[in-house]
């Protein structure tokens, strides 16, 4: 018999409970030992629980000896990085769904992991219940990985697919995605981008070896996309999703998150409701796609439980991926990078628009135009815009990266 003990019973803290219980026997089968929720810590009471008695306030109940591994699923860097240091510190395995604590301060804890014997495994923390973090550590370790590019946040491509096949207003289709519990506590994390934001650094921290920090990712969120971005984008035949990406070219590294045109030969353009996709580049495998429920109670618990029972399997630290602790990461200079964007501007100003780009191909849209930049230097699109007037709104344009992906 293996216990554990959990911190934070939210939405994915009372799944990890729910499939114990529900999938006991194959869990132990797998396991090789049944797994038993011992303590639960919640700041809040849950009277109605079936186990009410496994509730405690007490962070000191989960150094109980009898306790192997930590299920943390409270979120936040704040106090879940104290509790974690203490429980790796005491001896405790822990798993966290938890990537804002991974994306800052991963390289530290999988060091004191090490140092103490024990686990830090978090493959919940991008993609929910996607597999990505151990592909990307274990199946895909013989390519060099060169290009990620994810729909990593469920609550955002659940808006946008719902203003894109609906018609429906931003804000009711993110009421809608907090009803079902997809959201995090404070939404601005999604639809601002930072939860995409930690994900590919964590993505990108485990292919480049060293953590990237995410104030070294430029964000952008879909606050600002309208109904007549997706009005455009419908007649480029594409669709716009949030993507997180990076790149290793020649050593250095790119991250970035913004909001994108997805031409719909593309897999990720048929990623919808509240499904990530991530599609990864290697040397060796060319394109991998992971697909699946990227938030959510159960897929994101099914995740965590799987990485208990690997700990159970192997309680001894053995893990691959491992990164370092941020040194000397080279980053790639944004301004190089070779980019087209869609560009939707007053139909006043086709002539500056022409005299910037050349001869575009303009679609007609109300009182509007739009076009499609050819491909060239971020730094040299920001110049040439600068000279085209009534710009209402740009977005970036999915391109192929052929060998440099
Ligand atoms: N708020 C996140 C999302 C939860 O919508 O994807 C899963 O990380």
């Amino acid at each position: 018999m293996v216990n554990i003990g959990i911190i934070g019973y939210g939405v994915v803290g009372s799944g990890v409970y729910e499939v114990i219980k529900t999938n006991t026997e194959s869990i132990a089968s797998k396991a090789g030992q049944e797994v038993r929720v011992l303590k639960i810590l919640d700041i809040r009471d849950f009277p109605e629980h079936e186990e009410p008695e496994l509730f405690t306030k007490e962070f000191d109940d989960l150094l109980d000896d009898r306790i192997s591994i930590v299920v943390e699923t409270m979120g936040g860097a704040g106090i879940a990085y104290e509790f974690t240091k203490k429980l790796l510190a005491a001896g405790k395995s822990v798993v966290t769904s938890n990537k804002e604590l991974v994306a800052t301060y991963g390289a530290q804890l999988m060091v004191l992991a090490k140092e103490n014997g024990v686990r830090y495994l978090f493959e919940a923390s991008v993609g929910g219940g996607i597999p990505i973090v151990h592909p990307l550590s274990q199946c895909l370790a013989a390519n060099a990985i060169s290009a990620i590019h994810g729909i990593l946040n469920g609550t955002t491509n659940y808006i946008l697919t719902k203003m894109f096949r609906e018609g429906v207003a931003y804000a009711d289709a993110l009421s809608e995605a907090q009803r079902f519990g997809y959201a995090e506590k404070d939404p601005t994390a999604d639809v601002d981008g930072h939860d995409t934001c930690r994900k590919i650094a964590i993505l990108t921290s485990l292919v480049y070896g060293s953590q990237i920090k995410c104030d070294k990712i430029p964000t952008e969120g879909i606050r600002n996309i309208t109904g007549d971005d997706v009005a455009f984008a419908d007649k480029l035949g594409c669709s716009i999703k949030l993507i997180g990406y990076s790149r290793v070219k020649n050593g250095a590294v790119t991250a970035r998150v913004c909001p994108m045109m997805i031409p719909r030969k593309n897999p990720l353009s048929t990623v919808e409701d509240v499904f990530n996709g991530i599609l990864v580049h290697g040397n060796a495998i060319g394109d991998v796609m992971f697909y699946g429920r990227g938030a959510g109670k159960l897929p994101t618990a099914s995740a965590v439980v799987a990485d208990v029972i690997e700990i159970i399997k192997a309680p001894v630290n053995s893990s691959t991926y491992f990164w370092k602790e941020e040194k000397e990461n080279t980053y790639a200079d944004l301004g190089d990078e070779e980019t087209a964007y869609c560009v939707r501007v007053h139909e006043s100003a086709l002539s500056s628009a022409i005299a910037a780009f050349g001869n575009v191909e303009i679609t007609s849209l109300r009182q509007e135009i739009g076009f499609v930049t050819p491909v060239m230097k971020e730094t040299d699109f920001n110049a040439r815009l600068s000279g085209v007037k009534s710009v209402i709104s740009k977005i970036k344009m999915y391109t192929e990266q052929g060998e440099q992906v």
